[in-house]
């Protein structure tokens, strides 16, 4: 079964088409983050707007790059929510009409899940169960996954998600936008120790995460002196190793409450280098395993949501009437 998929939740256009029995077989990508970077965010009209020009010619190139037609497809899944209502009314509407008009059946994805199961796209593709660390830019959720559909949420942020907390970090700093990276470059020449920032709930017990002490905590900081390059590096470094600390030593804490030997990490933020080294270093410790999506699918794109639609194919729906989920609870999801 050849499905597409379509992926327009918030500034990213993914369009990919995934082969039950090849696996994925093209994907492409248009980040609208030059469009966005003026404004120092995301702006959700513009966003939806630059979906609507980018899906269809992306639609083209992925089915021009395996040598398909739009005929060949079997189904077609998009992004359903979480995310920017008209962004993801872009996807759906486009998702249903090629649907309508090729008389194939739809699914309606959910972002997280997609998220969460890109991992399996790996040629290594870890085994279920497992503990999923998702941390994208607006969750931070440690879940257990025990299949397709079968989420239990063990604990996530009582406030700003971990994404939030380098984008917010990073704005105050001026180093521009998408923050995660911006700040994970600057704090690549920094040195810790300068600044002393909290590390909020790392002993609440619990597997909750709470990140907006920390904008508070660096806007204090940086307002404290004139900040020059260096110090600005170093508070950078400081920001990003609070924040990969407390995810870290949650993701162990959820391992051992659990007893399960995998974590899989997906999300945004799943792409930080400190991160990843922090967590191969934990879980190594306790003789467990991280797996990682390939770097270019831990933010978004549109394998992930044409894998996850691959997963849910029994709901395909000859329906042609959509609507949207901006808010969607993924432990919510029931299985496939
Ligand atoms: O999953 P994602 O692409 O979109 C959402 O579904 O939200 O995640 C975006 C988030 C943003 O907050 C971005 O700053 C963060 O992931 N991010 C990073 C890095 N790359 C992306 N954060 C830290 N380090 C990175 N290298
Ligand atoms: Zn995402």
């Amino acid at each position: 079964m050849l499905v597409l998929g379509i992926e327009t939740s918030c500034d990213e256009t993914g369009i990919a088409l995934y082969s039950t029995a090849s696996g994925l077989l093209s994907h492409a990508l248009y980040s609208q983050v030059r469009m966005h970077e003026e404004y120092g965010g995301v702006v959700p009209e513009l966003a939806s707007r630059d979906h609507i020009r980018r899906a269809l010619p992306l639609t083209r190139q992925v089915l021009q790059q395996s040598g398909l037609a739009l005929t060949d497809l079997n189904a077609i899944a998009y992004t359903e929510g979480p995310g920017l209502a008209g962004a993801l009314l872009v996807g759906a509407s486009i998702a249903t009409s090629l649907g309508f008009a090729l008389q194939r059946p739809v699914i309606g994805v959910h972002h997280l899940e997609g998220h969460l199961l890109a991992p399996l796209l790996e040629p290594r593709p870890p085994e279920f169960p497992f503990v999923a660390l998702l941390v994208s830019g607006g969750h931070t959720q440690l879940m257990r996954v025990d299949g397709v559909g079968r989420y239990t949420l063990l604990g996530e942020t009582v406030d700003d998600a971990a994404g939030e907390a380098f984008d917010k970090s990073a704005k105050l700093m001026g180093l521009g936008y998408p923050g995660g990276p911006a700040l994970a470059k600057t704090a690549e020449t920094g040195q810790l120790g300068r600044f002393k920032l909290p590390r909020p709930m790392l002993h609440s017990h619990d597997l909750n995460f709470s990140f907006s002490g920390l904008k508070t905590a660096v806007l204090t900081a940086s307002r404290a002196q004139t900040m020059d390059i260096r110090m600005r590096a170093d508070l950078a470094a400081e920001v990003q190793e609070a924040i990969t600390e407390v995810l870290a030593a949650k993701s162990l804490a959820a391992l051992q409450q659990t007893g399960l030997q995998r974590l899989v990490v997906a999300g945004g933020v799943g792409a930080n280098t400190r991160l990843r080294a922090r967590l191969n270093l934990a879980v190594s410790n306790i003789g467990a395993e991280v797996y990682y999506p390939k770097l270019e699918f831990c933010t978004d794109n549109g394998a992930m949501i044409a894998f996850a639609g691959a997963m849910r194919l029994k709901h395909a729906q000859k329906e042609y009437g959509f609507g949207v989920r901006p808010r969607w609870d993924l432990a919510q999801l029931e299985a496939p």
